[in-house]
C-alpha cells in the first residue's frame, strides 16, 4: 500500500524554515514505530529537514536535481512514476513522507493517511497541507497519543475506489 503520513497544526500548517515547527516526543515515536521495515519516500526539502537517512527503513528522496553526497543505501528517484512502479515490488508498505509538494504530487495514487492532528496553532508557518487532499477519504482508527494528541487513520471511501 502506499500511505500518506503527515502531522497537522490546527491552520493545517506542516513546516516553518525547513522544519517541523513543533517537537513532540509521543508523535515522532508514533512515527517511528509506523514507518520501521517499510519504505519512506520524501522531498528533498524533507530530506535536508531530517538531516540522515531514517534507519531500519529504505529512504526513498524525489529530487529532479539531485542530492550532492547522498549517503550509501539512500535512493534518489526522479519521478513519481518510478515510485508508484518500484512500489508494486516491495512486499512493503510505502509511506510519503512529505512535505506539502509530496502530498499533492502522490494524492491520487494514496490508499491511506496517518493523520497526526496538532493541538495548535502556527502563526508564522511557510508550509501548508491541502486538506482537500482528505477529501473521499474517511476514519477508520483513531489512537490516542496522549490526551491532546490524537491520529486519525483513514481509507478511501469505497465509492471514490477508481479502478
Ligand atoms: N508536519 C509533517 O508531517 C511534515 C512532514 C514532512 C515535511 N514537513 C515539513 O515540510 C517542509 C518541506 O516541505 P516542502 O513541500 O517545502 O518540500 P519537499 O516536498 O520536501 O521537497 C520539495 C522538493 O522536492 C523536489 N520535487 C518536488 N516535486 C517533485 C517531483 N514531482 N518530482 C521530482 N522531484 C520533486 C524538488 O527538489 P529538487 O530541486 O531536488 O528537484 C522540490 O524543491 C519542511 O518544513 C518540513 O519540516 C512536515
Amino acid at each position: 500500500m502506499i500511505i500518506g503520513i503527515v502531522a497537522i497544526s490546527i491552520n493545517h500548517a506542516i513546516g516553518k524554515d525547513g522544519k517541523l515547527p513543533w517537537h513532540y516526543t509521543h508523535d515522532l515515536r508514533y512515527f517511528k514505530e509506523t514507518t520501521m521495515g517499510n519504505a519512506v519516500v520524501m522531498g528533498s526539502s524533507t530530506w535536508r529537514a531530517i538531516g540522515k537517512a531514517l534507519p531500519g527503513r529504505l529512504n526513498i528522496v524525489l529530487s529532479r536535481s539531485g542530492l550532492g553526497d547522498a549517503p550509501a543505501g539512500v535512493l534518489r528517484l526522479s519521478t513519481k512514476d518510478e515510485i508508484v512502479e518500484l512500489a508494486h515490488y516491495l512486499s512493503r508498505d510505502v509511506y510519503i513522507i512529505g512535505g506539502a509538494k509530496k502530498y499533492e504530487t502522490f494524492a491520487n495514487v494514496i490508499d491511506e493517511w496517518v493523520v497526526t492532528e496538532i493541538p495548535i496553532e502556527i502563526a508564522d508557518a511557510d508550509t501548508f497541507f491541502d486538506t482537500r487532499l482528505l477529501n473521499g477519504f474517511e476514519s477508520f482508527q483513531r489512537i490516542n497519543l496522549t490526551k491532546e494528541l490524537l491520529v486519525k487513520k483513514m481509507r478511501r471511501s469505497p465509492q471514490t475506489i477508481v479502478e
